[in-house]
């Protein structure tokens, strides 16, 4: 569980959001230059311009977890991101060994908005996925069961990967880490994310109709029978992302229609029917790459969170880029940051007032870096 220690705000978040960006934007660069290379801002992909044009470093989730690892002279980082991606930096930039190279000084690690959650991280509670393990004793070994949690998950439930010989996987490299995960066991449950499981999965040539779901809600076995559970190779919790949720079979239809050159380019987290439709398909950075190197003139309808598409069609004139759903499909809960919040966070920083600290408990976060540094040494 994290936890968040918070000394009484010397600034108040009000007076901030009433201020025009121009002047935030000054104030914030006015204190990142107080702090200088103590102060690393990450931005993940999805976050709005406004804020990540102050970001030090942007990235998908795998390389910002690899950054904040990295992180030398830093003694603070305000994450604009979400809570999970803040507990994974807490967690990485704290470890044990980057702690004794800094003499036991910590690593600051800051969420301008502790609203700035996960909808599909929140889908798999440690309790449901303890009393789940549990059940599933009663039909299958589950010390061959090797449990995978996709990065977007709570630092609770990366321990109890740590604890039970299994490990944590990105939307970049998940098909490495099931390969890995094969290695160690029979088979594979894989939180939270059901989409990029089955995708993975399928992509890696395991039969669809061996992967039966998961539903904590379920009165018995997940909504299973027992012979699914028997015969099951990867073990799909029900979760997904709502952002990712929202692209259709419907949708790639309707381009592929008006369009017949159009190139689909979707993220992982996407329903499987959109994943097997489209052209290419992987993690922001790839979808990043994918655009930069295509030649002009190349028609792409992207399925991934909207301010990064937007972001592209800025960056890449010479591509002809759609979004792929017509209906605006964004992260609402990383939209939270916005250049009040991250102002008013740097301001109580440099106050040494700090709001929003993300703390993760010392026994979760040990458990967590055994699942986390089994991912990284993969990498
Ligand atoms: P990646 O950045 O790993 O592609 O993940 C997308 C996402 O949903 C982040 O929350
Ligand atoms: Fe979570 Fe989806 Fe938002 Fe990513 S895009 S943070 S998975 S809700």
């Amino acid at each position: 569980m994290a936890t968040t220690s918070e000394p009484t705000p010397e600034f108040a978040l009000a007076p901030y959001k009433e201020r025009e960006n121009d002047t935030l934007s000054e104030r914030i660069n006015e204190i990142r230059g107080v702090w200088g290379n103590r102060l690393v801002i990450l931005g993940h992909h999805y976050q709005q311009d406004e804020v990540i044009i102050h970001s030090d470093l942007r990235g998908d989730s795998l390389r910002l977890s690899q950054l904040a690892a990295d992180s030398r002279a830093c003694r603070a980082i305000v994450f604009c991101g979400v809570h999970f991606m803040a507990e994974t930096a807490d967690i990485l930039a704290n470890r044990p060994d980057k702690l004794a190279e800094r003499r036991g000084e910590r690593v600051s690690v800051i969420l301008p908005d502790m609203a700035a959650g996960c909808s599909m991280a929140d889908m798999a509670q440690i309790d449901q996925v303890e009393s789940a393990w549990e059940e599933l004793g009663d039909w299958i070994d589950t010390k061959k069961l090797i449990p995978v949690t996709y990065i977007n998950s709570t630092a609770a439930l990366k321990a109890f990967c740590g604890r039970h010989q299994g490990i944590v996987c990105t939307s970049s490299n998940a098909e490495r880490v099931l390969r890995w995960a094969f290695d160690q066991g029979e088979r594979v449950f894989f939180f939270p994310d059901q989409h990029l499981g089955r995708n993975t999965a399928i992509s890696m040539g395991i039969d669809p109709t061996q992967m039966p779901v998961w539903n904590p809600y379920a009165d018995e076995a997940g909504g299973n029978t027992p012979d699914a559970l028997r015969n099951s190779r990867v073990l799909l919790w029900k979760g997904h992302c709502s952002v990712h949720q929202m692209f259709t079979a419907a949708h790639v239809a309707q381009f592929r229609e008006k369009f017949p050159d159009i190139k689909i380019l979707v993220h992982p987290e996407c329903p499987r029917e959109v994943f097997e439709m489209a052209d290419v398909s992987g993690s922001t950075a790839k979808i990043i790459d994918v655009v930069r190197q295509a030649p002009a003139g190349t028609q792409w309808a992207i399925g991934t969170e909207l301010h990064l598409v937007n972001r592209l069609r800025q960056e890449h004139p010479e591509q002809e880029i759609h979004f792929l759903s017509p209906v605006v499909c964004m992260c609402a809960t990383m939209y939270r940051i916005d250049l009040a919040h991250l102002c008013w966070s740097l301001e109580n920083l440099n106050a040494a007032t700090p709001v929003g600290k993300i703390e993760v408990d010392p026994e979760i976060a040990t458990e967590s870096l055994v699942a986390l540094d089994r991912m990284l040494a993969l990498s």
